[in-house]
């Protein structure tokens, strides 16, 4: 029998029970040994459904207490720094949510606490442990693309501005739609894509839907009084490389039916997902491959299996801190490129 890792878990809404409790629970040798909510009863009421030892609503208190060995940080954004700072200081591996805080000069904050205290830190980026995210990655690094010189990285909705928790408020999140959804295309694009190092981004930002009631709301209404963020964001990317890429995220917008996209063009081969295709030449034939028998995965379990792995010494953590802290600096640079009308130089 492996050693026993014993996990806290910071926050306990909606990513917290629907990802990061049923995650640890199907990991062998795992314990969740305690809860916190900064809500009275919520952590509790958690613990008490998921037969989880101790509960808290001070996260210093749970820390200085428990002894951990890891710890998701599943707090809105604006929590994400002072937790994992606080639990990486405890001597913690953090598996912290995404986008790994509300702007880049909180995330180096976070980088730089996980160097000194000689543990890992993930973000939860969860889109890249989907079986097709592994497949083109796997590919990418073959050479199979050749010299990736574009990408293309949509997650748009239809009505899908988030109805619970903060989401639609800039000082407690950081912003909407691009900081929220837009990280998981970006950062799964940008992986693929080898992590250039990005250079300028030349973004817009919209909020057409977020201040209205006059829509129909099928999943029921949001926050609209006090929305405001972007519920649409689009750029284009300029690497260092000569590479390009183009992001569009959306909360809401009157398409079809709200879907992901993610593409890459290389010298030697293309691929989209999802569903999976790649295309190349081949032997003179221009053919397009499809994945046969990949698993299906609930991505964040697979994200936490990863974790534990890295926890144990077993793996090494392959969500870089380097390429999250380019993801969030491009987030920035769109931000500030939208506000100022420009081409922003992405700084890091
Ligand atoms: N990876 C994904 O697919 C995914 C999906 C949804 C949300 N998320 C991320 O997860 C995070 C939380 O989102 P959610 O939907 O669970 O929100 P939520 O509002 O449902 O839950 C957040 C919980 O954190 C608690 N909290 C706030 N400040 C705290 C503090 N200082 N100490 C302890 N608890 C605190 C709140 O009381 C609440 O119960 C966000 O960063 C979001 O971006 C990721």
């Amino acid at each position: 029998m492996a050693k026993l890792v014993r996990v806290g878990i910071i926050g306990t809404g909606g990513i917290a029970r629907f990802a990061h409790i049923p995650g640890y629970k199907a990991q062998p040798d795992v314990e969740i040994v305690a809860f916190c909510d900064v809500v009275p009863g919520r952590a509790e009421a958690a613990a008490k459904e998921f037969g989880v030892p101790k509960a808290y609503t001070d996260y210093r208190e749970m820390l200085a207490k428990e002894q951990l060995d890891a710890v998701s940080v599943c707090t809105p954004n604006f929590a994400h720094k002072e937790a994992t700072i606080a639990a990486l200081e405890a001597g913690c591996h953090v598996l912290c949510e995404k986008p790994i805080a509300m702007n880049l000069q909180e995330g180096k904050e976070m980088v730089e606490a996980a160097r000194k205290a000689g543990k890992t830190l993930q973000v939860g980026l969860n889109n890249r442990f989907h079986p097709e995210s592994l497949t083109i990655k796997r590919f990418a690094e073959a050479g199979e693309f050749g010299e990736i010189y574009y990408g293309e990285a949509v997650y748009l909705r239809r009505r899908g501005i988030p109805t619970w928790g903060v989401f639609t408020q800039k000082e407690l999140q950081g912003g909407g739609a691009l900081i929220d959804i837009g990280v998981h295309v970006l950062d799964r694009t940008l992986w693929f894509m080898g992590n250039p190092k990005p250079v300028a981004v030349m973004g817009a930002t919209y909020a057409n839907f977020g201040k209205r009631t006059d829509l129909a709301t099928p999943s029921g209404m949001w926050d609209a009084e006090r929305f405001n963020v972007d519920d649409m964001g689009v750029a284009m990317v300029r690497f260092e490389n000569g590479a390009t890429l183009i992001l569009k995220a959306s909360w809401d917008g009157h398409i079809e039916d709200s879907f992901t996209e993610t593409r890459i063009l290389g010298t030697h081969g293309g691929a989209v997902m999802s569903p999976l295709k790649i295309f190349k030449d081949m032997h003179g034939t221009m053919v397009n491959i499809t994945p046969a028998g990949l698993p299906k995965v609930q991505t964040h379990t697979k994200e936490i299996e990863h974790f534990i792995a890295v926890v144990r010494g077993e793996a090494e953590c392959m969500v870089k801190p380097e390429e999250v802290l380019d993801v969030q600096a491009i987030l920035d640079a769109i931000y500030k490129s939208a506000e100022t009308g420009r081409e922003v130089l992405v700084e890091r």
